[in-house]
């Protein structure tokens, strides 16, 4: 009994194994290991005790079937096309869709004789004129990256339900406790866990859920391609949801006081954030989502060159100059919208806040003496 709470103490958190090999206890289960048909892993890339531990929280938490881990957002997204597109097929995607995964549509499946069109970035019922016989997948992201429209998910998803057609939702800026996706009759939800779940931007980790209809083929998939999630990440992943409702909670607070705030301002021109009544599709937030998250843009009444701008955005002392989003520190990007699509915020510059855990009234102060410097 000493020996076994010595090898095995009763810890709070799962203990990280770092392996390639696993030993089997016998012959006998070396030879059910050979046939697919030992529980627990078998190699380090059979997902291993904290990956397994991860996946059912955050497939819990999704209320899907089957969640699979992957190396990053992106990777989630790419894996997601090459385990439901085949040569052939046509894919529909979401104009504000995360761009790189955008590109990766375009530029390399493309290559392999799978075709993108976009769709609008507010879609809803307009979809059917985008279907057509071998349409076989709809990606969503709502609201979209940087301009943050938001889509009629379930109108979407009833057309693709009577055209057999998959519906994916990267829901990264809800995540499953703001919006469930398959309360919507989405398929397959997209996770960037580096963002809110991990929550401290020391993880690079993405998720795919799926429900009981295409379980099997997203497990058969990722154990075929051996896919995997560093033990070490999964375990900081772990930690990370269990306090992702709280500071969820805080983000909310605070971003919501800083757009309010900002959107008052004489500077700034439109400031789009889904719960505030003045976004377009403030209505359709309220009607799907049950919270909103810390990140949220605006255009700047006036066009400025980049010193101009430079003395505004290098003057901030609490906002940190860097991509992703999530974690506790606030960000800031300015990059002019280059899309696909007609839409009200073609070619504008938009400034990206991501509203960290810091003091809401100081990051208001910080952002009110940044803008004096514009001029
Ligand atoms: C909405 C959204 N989805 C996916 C990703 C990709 O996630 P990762 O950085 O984990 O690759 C990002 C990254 O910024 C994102 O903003």
């Amino acid at each position: 009994m000493k020996d076994e709470i010595i090898k095995h103490p009763a810890t709070i958190n799962p203990p990280v194994y770092h392996a390639s090999t696993v030993l089997f206890r016998n012959y006998r289960e070396m030879r059910l290991a050979g046939k697919g048909q030992l529980d627990g892993p078998t190699y380090g890339t059979d997902r291993m005790p904290v990956q397994r531990a991860f996946e059912k929280a955050l497939c819990n938490l999704e209320k899907g079937s089957v969640t699979r881990l992957f190396p990053s957002g992106l990777s989630a997204i790419q894996n997601m096309f090459w385990c439901f597109a085949k040569s052939g097929d046509h894919i529909l995607v979401v104009d504000n869709a995360y761009g790189p995964g955008v590109s990766f549509c375009r530029k390399i499946l493309t290559q392999f004789n799978i075709e993108t069109t976009c769709i609008p970035p507010s879609a809803g019922k307009d979809i059917i004129d985008f279907i057509r016989p071998e349409t076989v997948l709809i990606l969503l992201e709502s609201p979209g990256s940087n301009t943050f429209e938001i889509q009629d998910i379930p109108a979407i998803t009833a057309i693709a339900k009577e055209k057999n057609i998959i519906t994916a939702l990267d829901n990264t800026w809800a995540t499953p406790l703001y919006l469930n996706p398959f309360d919507l009759g989405i398929d397959i939800s997209i996770q960037s866990v580096t963002k809110y779940i991990s929550g401290y931007s020391d993880v690079l980790m993405g998720a795919l859920t799926v429900n009981q209809k295409y379980a099997d083929i997203l497990k058969n998939f990722y154990s075929r391609m051996e896919l995997y999630a560093p033990e070490n990440d999964c375990y900081m992943a772990l930690r990370g949801l269990q306090t992702l409702a709280t500071r969820l909670r805080q983000h909310e607070q605070s971003a919501i006081q800083v757009a309010r705030h900002l959107e008052q301002h004489g500077k700034i021109d439109c400031l789009f954030h889904p719960a505030l009544p003045s976004h377009p599709e403030h209505h359709l937030w309220k009607r799907d989502f049950q919270g909103s998250s810390g990140l949220f843009g605006f255009t700047l009444k006036q066009e400025y060159n980049d010193r101009e701008l430079a003395e505004f955005i290098d003057s901030l002392k609490l906002f940190g100059l860097g991509y992703s989003w999530g974690g506790f520190k606030s960000l800031l990007t300015a990059a002019r919208q280059r899309r696909r699509m007609p839409s009200r915020y073609s070619g504008k510059r938009i400034i990206r806040l991501h509203i960290g855990l810091e003091s809401p009234e100081d990051l208001i102060l910080d952002l009110e003496r940044g803008l004096t410097k514009l001029p």
